[in-house]
């Protein structure tokens, strides 16, 4: 990212729960380095967390500064990057307004992301317009700040296509480049399994590490994974793939000489699981206590962590209020203005 002009990022998380390990490894690890070389801005999509979370908007209100905390506790520095609240900038829902009319349900419907979150979430043929329009309004919160840089998983891939082409079809509409394409910034590992070795590792499933987890919680998380059940003494010959273990020692331990090193010598059989689980224990450890202090040092200052998001989210307005100046200049809607 060496571009002349500083690059804009954006990016965000539902507020359903506080962020887990997995957010580390898929983005937060990510976003803390990258506030150093690009505007970052950071959403607390509490609004796309209502798209699918009828009945339950107390889960989502509550998690929103859960969420914040989190951010901070990683090392987002409000100095470097903007956080705020979703459902607080209302230019983000006018935006997606107008840029619902360039979409067609049947584009939506094509989505594969909105298809397999529909299935999960068995909708069938009862979905929430606004659940299978989310991927216009997170269009609408990528183009609001002219985010040329968008970090996300995999899984997320089609909302960064379907942005572009919505940014395409309107500039080619009102005939001015008005709206910035974006491009997706992949993370190394994408996606940790969680403890049981699902694919995924996720609150909801009961298989995830928080990021404020007790030194107790660590070691009993650890001591729960999933490993290779045919591995039944320490002399047997292991297996590496689909080892929970080593997943996670191939995201965490910098040191990949000795990952490589116990692999080697769990497959070839004498390593024990306890003794690798051991090495990953010191190693999350040792990831997770800084996190863990300073989360909790924000948590004891919650209107300070309040005002940030406030500040935050102020600025927020004012950027994208700017583009939808634009945006409606550009369509015409300037009746008042001389
Ligand atoms: N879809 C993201 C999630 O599920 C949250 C999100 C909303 C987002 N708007 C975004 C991510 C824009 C990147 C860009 O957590």
């Amino acid at each position: 990212m060496s571009d002349v002009k500083q690059p804009v990022v954006l990016t965000g998380d539902r507020t359903t729960g506080p962020l887990h390990l997995g957010h580390y490894i898929g983005s937060l690890r990510a976003r803390v380095k990258l506030q150093h070389e690009a505007q970052q801005f950071l959403l607390l999509a509490d609004t796309q967390a209502l798209t699918d979370n009828v009945g339950r908007h107390q889960k989502v209100t509550e998690n929103v500064i859960e969420v914040a905390l989190d951010y901070l506790a990683v090392g987002i520095d409000p100095a470097r990057s903007t956080i705020f609240i979703q459902s607080q900038v209302p230019e983000l829902a006018e935006l997606m307004q107008y840029l619902l009319n360039l979409v067609s349900v049947a584009r939506l419907e094509r989505n594969p992301t909105i298809k397999a979150e529909i299935q999960l979430r068995g909708f069938e043929r009862d979905i929430p317009a606004g659940f299978l329009t989310y991927p216009v309004s997170q269009a609408a919160d990528i183009t609001a700040f002219k985010a040329t840089h968008v970090p996300v998983g995999d899984d997320q891939l089609p909302m960064i296509e379907q942005t572009n082409e919505l940014v395409r079809r309107f500039n080619n509409t009102v005939e001015r480049q008005v709206l910035v394409e974006c491009e997706a910034v992949l993370s190394q590992v994408t996606r940790l399994p969680g403890l049981d070795g699902k694919a995924k590792m996720s609150k909801s499933l009961g298989n995830a590490i928080p990021l404020g987890a007790s030194p107790d919680e660590i070691t009993k998380a650890v001591n729960s994974m999933y490993t290779d059940p045919n591995h039944l003494r320490a002399s047997d010959p292991g297996q590496v793939e689909g080892n929970v273990v080593f997943a996670f020692l191939d995201a965490f331990e910098p040191d990949v000489q000795k990952v490589d090193e116990l692999k080697a010598h769990y497959r070839r059989g004498g390593l024990g699981d306890s003794v690798v689980k051991r090495v990953l224990n010191e190693r999350l450890q040792a990831l997770i206590e800084p996190i863990r202090t300073r989360r909790r040092e924000f948590e004891g200052d919650r209107a300070e962590v309040l005002n940030i998001v406030r500040r935050g989210t102020m600025r927020a307005r004012e950027v994208a209020g700017g583009t939808l100046s634009e945006v409606k200049g550009a369509l015409g809607l300037t009746y008042f203005d001389q």
